[in-house]
């Protein structure tokens, strides 16, 4: 009978979800171990079987560093945006699409669902030019001028698209993105009904080192007021939730991708988990 009751839980969300783009993000450690990929994919493939539009952007942020270290090269990161030489961009072009989008890919097709890997350059996807955070120049790093959905529109169709977030700028070069800023773009510019990032971490911590202070929920002028004291990779992260709901996303959420399932127990149960980021909220603060 609980399955049942779980089905049934489930069953409103589905209703509302159905037709919707969902875009997830997919990083940080859930991307590394095996069992947890595999959960990953079968969950994705059964968004897409309910009906939903399910569009993944990848980051590599720990597969990257450990081959950077590997070939003997600096690793160096600015308020979680990775410093990136030429050597750097190559290294990482290389891991997140020879490795990485083609891994995804495979995965979501032995689950049933063929999927399509995409980078910033194929179909004109990301129109790319230089980030520079606070006037500082961290090399090839990119921002995401504009997203060209129809690619994305072509793809989905048929297909799940798996997108890296890496893509050359108009004179060719390639530049790395944070794949948080990638994915907050595509959801904002397919108007997504959710944008979810996947990590290694509970969800936005009041403080990094205590997985109990979890931030439940925070409306955007809540966030906008606290992203300066936030550092590290989640200071992309917020900064692109921040962005993709003021995009036009309904809602952002940062989940623990460790987590087996997370992506499927905050869309289709009533208890939520991580942290969701909203423009406002039904019910007061600090409810969920
Ligand atoms: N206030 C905070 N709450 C939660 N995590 C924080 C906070 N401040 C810093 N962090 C760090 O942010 C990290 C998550 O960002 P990170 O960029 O490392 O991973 P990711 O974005 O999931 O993966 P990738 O960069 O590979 O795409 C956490 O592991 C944590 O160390
Ligand atoms: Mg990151």
């Amino acid at each position: 009978m609980r399955d049942v009751a779980t089905l049934l839980e489930a069953l409103p969300y589905i209703r509302r979800f159905h037709g919707e783009t969902i875009v997830i993000k997919y990083g940080g450690a859930a991307m590394i171990d095996l069992e947890l990929r595999r959960e990953f994919a079968r969950d994705v493939v059964l968004l897409k079987y309910v009906g939903m539009n399910p569009i993944v952007v990848h980051g590599g942020g720990p597969e990257i560093t450990s081959y950077m270290e590997r070939l003997g090269m600096d690793v160096e990161f600015v308020d979680g945006l990775r410093v990136s030489n030429a050597e750097t961009v190559e290294v990482a072009k290389m891991v997140l699409l020879g490795k990485q989008n083609a891994d995804i890919v495979l995965g979501l097709n032995r689950q049933g669902q063929p999927a399509i890997g995409l980078c910033g350059d194929d179909g004109g996807l990301f129109k790319i030019r230089r980030h520079m955070p606070g006037g500082r120049d961290i090399g090839f790093v990119g921002e995401i001028e504009s997203v060209d959905i129809g690619v994305l529109l072509h793809v989905a169709e048929d297909y799940i698209p798996v997108i890296a977030s890496v893509g050359a700028d108009a004179s060719g070069q390639s530049h790395n993105v944070n794949a948080d800023a990638a994915a907050a773009a595509v959801a904002a510019a397919l108007n997504a009904h959710k944008a979810i990032f996947l990590t290694d971490v509970p969800g936005w911590l009041e403080d990094p080192a205590d997985p109990a202070t979890l931030i439940r929920r925070a409306t955007t002028e809540r966030l906008s007021g606290s992203l300066e004291a936030v550092s590290g990779g989640m200071r992309p992260k917020l900064e692109s939730c921040l962005r993709a709901v003021q995009g036009g996303v309904a809602a952002a959420h940062i989940l623990d991708g460790r987590k087996p399932h997370s992506l499927l127990l905050e869309l289709f149960t009533d208890a939520g988990i991580g942290t969701m980021i909203a423009d406002r909220f039904e019910e007061p603060d600090g409810a969920r």
